[in-house]
């Protein structure tokens, strides 16, 4: 199976704006948290290449949407969307993880080898002194807001570091985007999720970043570069 640079089916987003869509949950919001909690209709499962194909603009839709909002601000395209995930698709080492209420994907969580990646992201491990061939890359989990707070980010980081130790990674590492404290995007009740990371193990890696491109929501469509920290954690 082919392996591509996810990075390069990931170019600076420049051009049409899609709002990003999503189905509201059967019954609304309010009935599908009280759904999950009384009849755990929620179930995370782990797709093949096959299934992710299918999946591709069901997925495309739930990123564009949970990345709309603060700190990403990712005005996306769901063309683009589609090309960046078929990528995880064509990479033979690659998981996506998906939650489900019914047959509704409402999240989604990926990851892959590190050496499948943007060669920033290999560079500015590397330079730390990490072979990129030991690290596992945690790419993004999205969950639509009626379903978080029930344990699916843990549901998608056990079953991604799960992946990544089968394949023999010593290091499981993701990168989040750093924003000023007082950016005026920022919502008032935003909780970071940096302490539900560090209970997962992770710690940020001092002053390694990479930059990143996106066309944020309310800018003029022009991509801008987007300094992301780097965390990381062994996996063994
Ligand atoms: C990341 C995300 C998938 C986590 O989903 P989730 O199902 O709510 O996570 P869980 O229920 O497993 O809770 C995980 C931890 O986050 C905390 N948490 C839950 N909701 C939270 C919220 N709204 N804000 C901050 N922390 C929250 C919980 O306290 C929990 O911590 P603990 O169990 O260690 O005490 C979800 O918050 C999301 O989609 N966020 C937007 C996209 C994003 O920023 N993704 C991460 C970068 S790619």
């Amino acid at each position: 199976m082919e392996t591509r640079d996810l990075r390069r089916a990931l170019p600076a987003l420049r051009g049409a704006h899609h709002p990003g869509v999503w189905p509201a949950p059967p019954g609304g919001q309010r009935r599908a948290r009280a759904r999950v909690r009384a009849m755990g209709a929620l179930t995370v499962a782990t797709l093949s290449a096959g299934e992710v194909r299918a999946a591709l603009p069901d997925l495309a839709r739930l990123r564009i949407s949970v990345f709309r909002a603060y700190p990403y601000l990712y005005a996306g395209d769901a063309d683009y969307e589609q090309g960046y995930l078929q990528a995880y698709a064509e990479s033979a080492g690659a998981v996506v993880v998906v939650a489900r209420d019914g047959d509704l994907i409402v999240g989604a969580a990926t990851a892959a080898p590190l050496e499948d990646h943007a060669p920033e992201f290999t560079a500015a491990l590397q330079a730390e002194g990490y072979r990129p061939e030991t690290i596992w890359y945690c790419g993004e989990s999205v969950l639509l807001p009626a379903y978080r707070g029930q344990g699916i980010g843990h549901a998608f980081f056990d079953a991604r570091e799960a992946a990544g130790r089968a394949q023999a990674r010593v290091w499981s590492a993701f990168c989040a985007v750093m924003r000023p404290p007082d950016h005026p995007a920022r919502p008032p009740d935003y909780a970071p999720l940096d302490p539900f990371w560090r209970r997962r193990g992770y710690q940020p890696l001092p002053g390694v970043t990479a930059a990143f491109d996106w066309a944020e929501v309310g800018g003029d469509g022009a991509a801008q570069s987007h300094q992301m920290q780097f965390w990381i954690r062994a996996l063994t």
